[in-house]
């Protein structure tokens, strides 16, 4: 377990900005910053980061938190797991404490997974450095391809014994568990047998946006045909291979520097590029490009440059993609190399400049890159040319920003040497027909939508109760603090029996008054998120600590600290928005504090009683309840106290 020191000098360290700033593309926007959700496919940034506050808030998801429930929420770290990145990023020690074995049990399944991963990534690197047989086979591999022992360490390459089980029986003697082993599959468990996976073979560890292994690929080395060149992990817990990009790792920091991203095919293209001085690039590791992935990219920048190897059937297959960048509102251009290359060996065999230039001068937008297929492969050939025009108009068909859906137009006009009238109505007829498709697949699931709302308009009464207690809670932590005059009014009975309200002014700081008006009517928060943060901050006050959001926000569990930060940020997003700053008269009216809490308390009373009214009223006739005298007194009772706290409310507002 990590001491609790550790975990107050990593709060007291991470800044929110610096942590998601690695993920996420951050401008600054008067004293927040803002960005594109990395939750949820947007083009239009509604993802704030507050320096001051030390929260962040995406709008579009709902999502929002700390620098450690960013973490866990975007990395699917746990929370120790979030600590101990920070304490890497930021160079800070971790002090352990001695765990219990049931809290090792505890350690979940996930964790032990990427333990294994981390282990066999180091286990792996070692045998290529240090032992006998990695030297010889794995290292001498490497340097032939070229690789400097800087980037052999830099990509964590390795190399996997040639022997049935030598990683196996390592790790399970090092006190990994079998289970997470095959889970993992780096081994193969049959029957009594454990096999290792990647026999023989150098190891690519696939690491995740911030550094973990998530599996790996093998490249064999020998010329065995019926064995593949490359293996890779199977999915797992840890590993979606539709969800991970090789080398986004050591790249991502240049990709936003850059503001553009290469795409390769492979693990060495990735590589000798980096090594050569290019390290925005990554590698969707030869499964076709896939929409999460281009998100993947889309956090650090809006440009992506594809580079395609020199034979033309890798082309083909890879083309989809490109319209799948469109379709994600990003830009795309293509880079493919000359005959028998690939992006590898061009980077090997060429200078840093001639590749530079090599790039720049031969990256071209989509519509070039189409009209250049057709030229190579039949000049005049109309029907070619018009299936090749077809295409380009598909794929701008894919572009969600219509200005720039315009411009291509134009540009394919221009290059097909085709009139713009034509384009533009083909282009018509493809938006309409996705338009139809999309709102047949659309069809059938418009009588759940009908059950849904159904159930909201349920779910309204409670909303109330719900904002109440919200309300409170904001209070709470903007101005909890606070010393104010408080008026109380106190029913009062004359002679003749009317009754008249007395003011009464006490002094009080606003929890006290809260606390005490709460416990003296035993109102208990019915959300349990929100019961949560109140006791805590009410513990906090109680203990005259000196209260501080930012403080307070770092020490709450990922639920709590969402709720928390949500109600911060609900200035934020009006700000985000340019919207009117309506209905934030709390914050704006600092003097009328007082009046606020004292309103606040007098409605949650009054919709807790008028609940207590509807209780009674409808609670089951049968063992004669509603006949009961003293109900019915009861009834009567709340009745007078609900028409009371109406009363002081009008008096209060
Ligand atoms: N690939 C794979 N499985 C295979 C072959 C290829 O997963 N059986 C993936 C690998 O990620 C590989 C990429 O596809 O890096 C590109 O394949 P290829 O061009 O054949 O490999 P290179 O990267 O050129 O590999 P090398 O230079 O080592 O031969
Ligand atoms: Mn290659």
């Amino acid at each position: 377990m990590i001491s609790r020191s550790t975990i107050d000098t990593v709060f007291e360290t991470a800044r929110v900005e610096e942590v998601i700033g690695d993920f996420v593309q951050l401008k600054k926007s008067g004293s927040n910053f803002k960005g594109l959700s990395p939750f949820t496919d947007e083009r239009s940034p509604s993802f704030m980061v507050s320096p001051v506050k030390q929260i962040w808030k995406d709008f579009s998801s709902g999502k929002g938190g700390n620098a450690i429930t960013f973490l866990m929420e975007h990395e699917h770290f746990t929370y120790p797991e979030a600590i101990k990145y920070l304490a890497k990023k930021y160079g800070i020690e971790i002090e352990e404490i001695e765990q219990t074995d049931e809290q090792k049990d505890q350690a979940n399944a996930r964790e032990s997974l990427y333990l294994v991963n981390e282990y066999a990534t180091q286990y792996f690197h070692n045998n290529l450095l240090k032992t006998d047989s990695g030297k010889a086979i794995g290292l001498s591999y490497f340097k032939e391809r070229g690789f400097t022992q800087e980037t052999i360490e830099k990509f964590q390459l390795g190399y996997s014994i040639d022997s049935w089980s030598a990683f196996t029986d390592q790790a399970v003697k090092k006190g990994y568990k079998l289970e997470f082993l095959e889970q993992t599959g780096l081994s193969i468990v049959k029957q009594e047998k454990q096999f290792d996976r990647f026999k023989g073979r150098v190891m690519f560890p696939i690491l995740s946006m911030s550094g973990r292994t998530l599996g790996f690929g093998g490249r064999i080395l020998t010329n065995d045909k019926k064995a593949a060149k490359y293996l890779n992990s199977p999915e797992s817990d840890v590993y979606h291979k539709s969800k991970v990009l090789y080398g986004i790792y050591n790249a991502k920091q240049s990709i936003a520097k850059e503001d553009n991203c290469f795409l390769v095919e492979g693990y060495t293209d990735v590589i000798q590029f980096a090594q050569r001085g290019i390290s925005n690039v990554v590698s969707s590791s030869g499964t076709a490009l896939t929409p999460e992935q281009i998100r993947l990219v889309n956090r650090l920048t809006q440009n992506i440059t594809v580079l395609f190897d020199g034979d033309a059937a890798g082309l083909r297959a890879s083309i989809r993609g490109v319209d799948l960048i469109l379709e994600q509102g990003m830009n795309v251009k293509i880079c493919t190399f000359p005959q028998g290359e690939d992006p590898d060996s061009f980077a090997k065999n060429n200078t840093l400049d001639v590749l530079q230039t090599y790039l720049a001068e031969n990256a071209k937008d989509f519509i070039s890159f189409k009209a250049s297929l057709l030229t190579k492969e039949a000049d005049n050939d109309p029907i070619k040319k018009a299936d090749t025009i077809r295409d380009m108009v598909v794929s701008i068909s894919k572009i969600p920003d219509h200005i720039k859906r315009e411009v291509y137009i134009k540009e394919c006009a221009r290059i097909m040497d085709i009139s713009e009238e034509v384009l533009f109505n083909t282009l018509a007829q493809l938006l309409q027909k996705d338009a139809t498709q999309a709102s047949k697949k659309n069809l059938a699931p418009q009588k759940a939508f009908d059950v849904i709302t159904t159930e909201k308009q349920a779910v309204k009464k409670t909303d109330e109760l719900f904002e109440l207690e919200r309300k409170i809670i904001e209070i709470l932590l903007l101005y909890g603090a606070l010393e104010e005059d408080f008026e109380d009014l106190i029913l009062e009975a004359n002679e003749q029996g009317e009754i008249s309200f007395k003011p009464e002014i006490s002094r009080n700081k606003v929890f006290e008054k809260i606390y005490l008006d709460l416990q003296d009517d035993e109102i208990e928060f019915t959300n349990t998120t929100f019961k949560a943060i109140y006791t805590e901050i009410i513990t906090q006050f109680n203990q005259g600590k000196d209260f501080q959001v930012d403080i307070f926000i770092n020490e709450l569990e990922a639920e709590q600290a969402n709720l928390v930060s949500d109600i911060l940020m609900d200035d934020e997003k009006h700000a985000l928005h340019d919207w009117e700053r309506m209905e934030i008269y709390v914050k704006d009216k600092n003097s009328g504090v007082a009046q606020i809490v004292s309103e606040t308390i007098l409605n949650l009373r009054r919709f807790l009683i008028s609940l207590k009214i509807k209780d009674l009223i409808n609670s089951p006739v049968e063992n004669g309840a509603y006949n009961d005298r003293s109900v019915l007194e009861t009834v009567k009772d709340y009745n007078t106290l609900h028409s009371i706290l109406s009363e002081k409310l009008r008096r209060v507002v």
